[in-house]
Formats: structure tokens, sequence, C-alpha cells
């Protein structure tokens, strides 16, 4: 079944949409967490997929095989409603498993209020805008559900003027670093950091869950992520995804950090930076654009 033509971006309460993401808005808002539910919230390319699956793995990693299923099933996307699959308000509503793992890209401020009201866990993750808007730029080219991309300089122009779905990424991660500063249940993991030294990050997920996984249980969980080995696997690397065309980019594309120098031309990162400087000199959020 083939998609409508690819969206357009319009302005919802002053952050940039599609339809697919607003369509089903009276339900996303009025959507029940539980208080056991766990939230992972980003902005769009920060790791979503890579924190899902790593969350999939510590509390079903008994699942049997022929239960798996893919992981965009598995953590459904709240605010989706898209023609092809059930509205992600719909599968969470139905879902049986304890914990419901559900993935959104919300700012913070359009985050339905259950979640506050149930006090419910939230794994947020960033990524250095550099290498955020080179694989949102891929995925967009990717993806019919996207409004087309055009050509990376204007893409880059427009990802700095916030006109990107969900918004601006300057707004996003600020937004959730400053509620972090008085929520204790949101950790802030950074993709960064997570390419650095997985266990490390591993284990401050673990002892924000609240989990103990023997040192076998981790090695496997480690070892099931690394990016070779998702992108392998056809239940993580979204394969079976009808809207996707992996001819054109594959999901799990390169998976690395500073990748960001393969696109920017040196004019283009000079502007960049000067630009990024105004737009974060409010806040003490750091990103590293190498590692
Ligand atoms: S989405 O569509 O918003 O849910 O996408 P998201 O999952 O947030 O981001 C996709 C990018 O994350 C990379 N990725 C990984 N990097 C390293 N290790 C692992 N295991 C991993 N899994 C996913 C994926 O490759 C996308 O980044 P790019 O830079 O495009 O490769």
């Amino acid at each position: 079944m083939e998609l409508p033509p690819r969206p357009k971006l319009f302005d919802f309460h002053g952050v940039s949409m599609t339809n697919y993401f607003t369509d089903n808005w009276d339900n996303v808002q009025n959507f029940q967490a539980r208080p056991d539910d766990i939230l992972i919230a980003t902005y769009p390319k920060a790791g979503t997929t890579w924190v899902s699956y790593i969350l999939d793995l510590l509390y079903f990693v008994q699942t049997a095989p022929e239960r798996q299923r893919p992981i965009f099933e598995k953590v459904p996307f709240l605010e989706l409603l898209i023609p092809l699959y059930p509205p992600g308000v719909e599968v969470l509503d139905n879902l049986t498993t304890s914990p419901r793992l559900i993935k959104t890209h919300l700012p913070v401020q359009l985050l339905p209020k259950s979640f506050w009201e149930q006090n419910c866990r939230i794994v947020y993750v960033a990524r250095n805008a550099k290498d955020n808007a080179v694989s949102y730029f891929h995925f967009d080219r990717m993806n019919q559900a996207e409004p087309e991309p055009g050509d990376w300089n204007n893409y880059l122009q427009r990802f700095m003027d916030g006109k990107m779905v969900f918004g601006s990424w300057y707004d996003h991660v600020t937004g959730w670093w400053e509620k972090k500063q008085t929520h204790s249940k949101i950790l802030y993991l950074f993709y960064e950091d997570m390419v650095e030294d997985t266990g490390r990050e591993l284990d401050r997920l673990c002892s924000f869950l609240g989990l103990s996984p023997s040192a076998e249980e981790k090695e496997m969980v480690k070892g099931g992520v690394q990016f070779d080995i998702m992108k392998k696997n056809s239940m993580a690397n979204y394969s079976t995804n009808p809207v996707m065309d992996f001819k054109i980019s594959p999901f799990m594309r390169k998976g690395k950090v500073g990748d960001w120098k393969n696109h920017f031309t040196v004019a283009q990162s000079e502007q960049f930076d000067e630009d990024y400087k105004k737009k974060m000199e409010n806040t003490q959020l750091r990103f590293r654009t190498t590692i």
C-alpha cells in the first residue's frame, strides 16, 4: 500500500509538525499513562531505536523467537497516526506488557499531562546538532512519510530555522534539559556517550530503572545492541517498514559520531557554529561533535 504524497509542514502550537503527528491530537493529549510506563523521548534521529532496543532486551529478553516483533511495534510511537498502522495511542491502550515502553518525539511542553501525573520514568536521549541534522536529512530522503528534504544546503538552513518535523532541535534538547533540572524521573543520555562507552551508559540506565542484571545479561545486551549486529537484525533495523526505501538510505546508516564532517562544507560549519552559539548561549547543556 502506498502513502499519500509527502506531507507538508505547518505550525502547531508553535512547533513545526505534519498531520501524521497531529491528526490524533485529542487522543494523544488524553492518553492515560500508567505509573510503570517508561517513556523514551528524543528529537528524531538521536538514538531512539538504540535505547528502545536496549530497554526491550533488558525487560523482555526471554520473549520466545516466534513471538518476536519489530521494535517499532514493541515500542509504540505515541503520537503517530499514519495510514498502514493502527494509531500509536490505540496500540498502547491494548498493550499488556509491564512495563510498557513508549516512544515519543514530542517537545517537553506538548507531552500529555498524565506522564507527569503518574510520575513515569523518562529516558531522554540527545545527539549533537550536526550529526543529528545529517542523520535526519538521510532519513527524510528515504521516508515517504516525511516532507521532501530538498538539497542538503537548504535542509541545513531549515534545521537551523527549526522548520523540521517536531520543530527546533535547539528548543527540544534545551526544553527537556531544563525540565530535568527539577524532575528526578528524567534520565538525560547523550548519543555520543553511548557510542563512547555503551557498557557505562547501560549501567546508568539500569541504575535509573532500578534493574540489576547479571554480568552475563549485561554482556548479552551490550553485544545485541552493537551497531553492526542491530543493522543485521530485522527486528531492530526497520527493514520490515514499508514507508522506508532502503535503496535510498538504510535506517541503520552509519551509527557514528562525527559523520557531519563528510557533509558540512567549511563555510556551512562556520555559519552553523556561529548561529549555534547564539541559540545555545543561555544553557549549560554541552554536546560533543567528536569523541
Ligand atoms: S528515529 O527515526 O527518530 O526513531 O531514529 P533514531 O533511532 O532516533 O536514530 C537513528 C540513528 O541512530 C543510529 N543508531 C545507532 N548508532 C549506534 N549504535 C547503534 N546500535 C544504533 N542504532 C541506531 C542510526 O544508525 C541512525 O543514525 P545515523 O547517523 O543516520 O546512522
